[in-house]
């Protein structure tokens, strides 16, 4: 299959091109799409035949559900079973935006989407061409991330057509790369007490004015116990992974971190392997061996999110054999960053005492 890629650079001008793509997802096929936070792979959500090709093209486990995108709010009425009263309050506040929220799903929403669940999760986009997209195909649009699984999500139509090309019918390419950078925050308001399942673009700290009783999930940084089942099934997957080994270190004192990692970069150097390191603004200057990324400046947290998975698959293109990463601190974005950096790594963490 040749894939098709569509420059978008109005959605007036392009609208030929948003109308095609509409008419595939009404036909059954996928398209991918960009969103505000990363790529999108979109099928019609109510067609279980046409997501089950979501998981064929990703190969993707088919017990990990996918997010079901609307292009307006009152268009999760006939999804669910019931709008609780503060969800409305929630996405009168974050939508469109990073925020997708978990409910009891209505009998619409095919098992294939939900991977059989009783839930199903659903935000709606803060980008021109997903809207636009959505609304013109007429029905929500179920999307992973438009990577192949367990790869670091695409920023921009150039990883999609890395992992997707061939695969695919069609890509919209919306030339600037996705802002957030790293996939909407997960709130599961199905239950009693509002959990983050998997934190993203509207943080614990911008939640929490609206929701005090909301809490994260503890396998958000931490791995699975043996027999524990996780509430969101993606996290129990290797994830966001590079070619490349990835080792974290952790410590409070910026100088011990960046002596152990050059410690460490030295021995790899010397045995020959190439080193990433991906440090960052306040930290660049303290490195002497293997090829640099800075994410940005620790005091910036969301562009810190916006470049990871950008460097992640920059130090492919590098080739480096192993990339040595700094922990950032887990507060606002810094807690998606490390819930990503953490799982690329497959949570091999190494603390630096200062
Ligand atoms: O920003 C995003 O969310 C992007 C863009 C394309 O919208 N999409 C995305 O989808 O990241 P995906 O499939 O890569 O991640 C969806 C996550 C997975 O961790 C999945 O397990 C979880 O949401 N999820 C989906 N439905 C769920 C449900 N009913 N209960 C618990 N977790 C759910
Ligand atoms: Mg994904």
């Amino acid at each position: 299959m040749k894939t098709k890629v569509y420059i978008i650079e109005d959605i007036q001008k392009d609208d030929k091109a948003i109308e095609e793509a509409a008419a595939l997802i009404r036909q059954g096929q996928l398209v991918a799409f960009p969103t505000e936070t990363v790529y999108g792979l979109g099928a019609n959500a109510l067609d279980g035949q046409a997501v089950n090709r979501i998981f064929e093209a990703k190969g993707r486990p088919n017990d990990n559900p996918l997010i079901v995108h609307v292009s307006k709010k009152e268009d999760i009425e006939p999804l669910v079973l019931e709008v609780p009263a503060r969800v409305y309050t929630l996405i009168d506040t974050f939508w469109p935006g990073p925020l997708t929220i978990i409910l009891k799903k209505a009998q619409i929403v095919p098992d294939e989407t939900t991977a059989g669940l009783s839930t199903v999760a659903l935000r709606m986009p803060n980008h021109p061409i997903a809207l636009a997209l959505i609304d013109k195909a007429g029905v929500p649009i179920a999307a992973p991330s438009a990577n192949r699984s367990g790869k670091p999500s695409p920023t921009t139509a150039q990883h999609v057509i890395e992992d997707l090309s061939n695969i695919i019918p069609m890509i919209l390419d919306g030339i600037v790369p996705c802002q957030v950078g790293i996939e909407s925050t997960v709130l599961d308001m199905s239950g009693e007490v509002p959990t983050i399942l998997r934190p993203g673009g509207i943080t614990l700290e911008m939640l929490r004015p609206i929701l005090e009783d909301v809490r994260v999930d503890e396998t958000v940084l931490k791995p699975l116990t043996k027999g524990q089942s996780p509430k969101s099934p993606g996290m129990k997957y290797t994830h966001y992974a590079p070619k490349a080994k990835v080792i974290i270190y952790r410590g409070t004192n910026l100088d011990a971190m960046a002596a152990e990692i050059n410690r460490r970069a030295e021995e790899y150097v010397s045995k020959g392997k190439k080193v990433g390191i991906l440090a960052t603004d306040e930290t660049m200057d303290k490195y002497k061996k293997g090829h640099l990324i800075s994410l940005g400046s620790r005091k910036a947290p969301a562009s810190i999110a916006s470049s990871l998975f950008n460097s992640l698959r920059g130090f492919d293109h590098i080739g480096v054999d192993v990339i040595l990463a700094e922990w950032v601190e887990e507060k606002d974005e810094g807690l998606a960053v490390m819930n990503r950096m953490i799982r690329a790594a497959g949570f091999h963490v190494i603390n630096v005492s200062s």
